[in-house]
């Protein structure tokens, strides 16, 4: 049975559908983030289902109690923002400790549960300090010690690495995805960063005005997208327009807007359709000489290319279209090489309109 379910749940602001009749179902254990750019609506769901938020309509489960009416505390969640949000004026134990005295524990039982949580997020030593005596990525340990000190059923986290500077937040992404599982939590983490979605996730939503474009396992997203949209915002993408010329079994034969005619795999697709296709960088083979066969091969330019290291960040002009590949640095040296590339039947994305 799913953990968290949601079912149809909108929620205006004004004329915003801040979210927009979402439905999700996320099972026990599993760690489910949403990602989408900003405004996108991804803090607003999971504020509805912490219970800060009440959907205008549609329904909220927890369990199987609906939880669409009960007030955040009673809800059996812990929630990590991405301010921290800690109390200034307590120390570390007693930011911990303040909900668990909320819930009658006792005194001895407060301590131990205080002290384990402390130790599950490297913080043992450090529960007298205030929070203004912690760095950054000390205090969002607190901030999520404090979530699960509760034991909660699910975990919520809004963006909760994003105050953290870079190197910081990688190793942190690492920590809290092995505690999620070691703790066997179910837990819902907002993000507008696609590396922190593709390490941490079972499951990525990707979403997109208050809804979800597309739903699945890292792989999923980033191997097949369903839109432009989700190619474009998870990974490097680049793009050509054209429309299926013909079909054969699964093979399909697409002519691109300036005329290049390229074979792909794809189901389903009809005579005349537009479709777009989508091209990651790893997937486009680049040649420095013309290959024997010319099934899928185009001449290309070199237009533009950036340093990134071991490899270089390339723009290539291939008909009209600019397509990005990363090359190993030492093979460019100058702009004007003359290039093919080969693409792939297998690798190309093909998304109907
Ligand atoms: N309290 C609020 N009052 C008015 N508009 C809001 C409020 N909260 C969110 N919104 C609007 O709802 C939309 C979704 O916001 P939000 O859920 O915060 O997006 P995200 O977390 O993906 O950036 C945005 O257009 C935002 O401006
Ligand atoms: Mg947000």
């Amino acid at each position: 049975m799913p953990q968290v379910k949601l079912l149809d749940v909108t929620k205006r602001y004004g004329k915003v559908s801040a979210v927009d009749h979402l439905s999700l179902a996320i099972e026990d254990q599993e760690m489910v983030t949403f990602l989408g750019p900003s405004g996108c609506g991804k803090t607003t769901t999971l504020r509805c289902i912490a219970g800060f938020v009440v959907p205008d309509a549609g329904h909220i489960f927890i369990g199987d109690q609906d939880v669409t009416h009960v007030p955040p505390e009673r809800r059996d969640i812990g929630f990590v923002f991405q301010n921290f949000a800690l109390w200034p004026h307590m120390t570390v134990y007693q930011n911990l400790a303040f909900g668990l005295r909320l819930r009658r524990l006792r005194r001895d039982e407060i301590k131990a549960r205080v002290y384990e949580t402390l130790a599950l997020v490297r913080m043992t030593g450090l529960e007298d300090r205030f929070p203004r005596q912690l760095s950054g990525g000390q205090q969002q340990r607190v901030a999520l010690a404090r979530a699960l000190v509760l034991h909660p059923r699910v975990l919520l986290l809004d963006e909760p690495l994003s105050n953290l500077d870079a190197k910081l937040r990688e190793e942190m992404r690492f920590e809290i995805r092995e505690l999620q599982r070691k703790l066997k939590i179910t837990a819902v983490y907002v993000t507008h960063d696609q590396a922190e979605a593709l390490v941490l996730s079972d499951r990525i939503a990707i979403l997109n005005r208050g809804q979800i474009e597309q739903i699945g396992t890292p792989q999923e997203i980033y191997q097949r997208p369903k839109s432009q949209f989700v190619a474009s915002f998870v990974g490097l993408c680049s793009f050509m327009e054209a429309h299926v010329e013909g079909t054969s079994a699964e093979r399909v034969l697409v002519r691109t807007e300036d005329g290049l005619a390229i074979e792909a795999i794809a189901e389903g697709l009809s005579q005349g359709q537009a479709v777009t296709l989508a091209l990651r960088p790893e997937f486009v083979e680049v040649l420095w000489t013309k290959p024997a066969q010319n099934k899928n091969v185009f001449p290309a330019q070199l237009m533009r290319f950036a340093y990134l290291g071991e490899n270089l960040d390339c723009w290539l002009k291939v008909g009209k279209w600019d397509v990005r590949v990363h090359l190993p640095a030492p093979r460019i040296q100058t702009l004007n090489p003359q290039l093919w590339v080969q693409l792939n039947p297998e690798r190309i994305i093909v998304i109907p309109h």
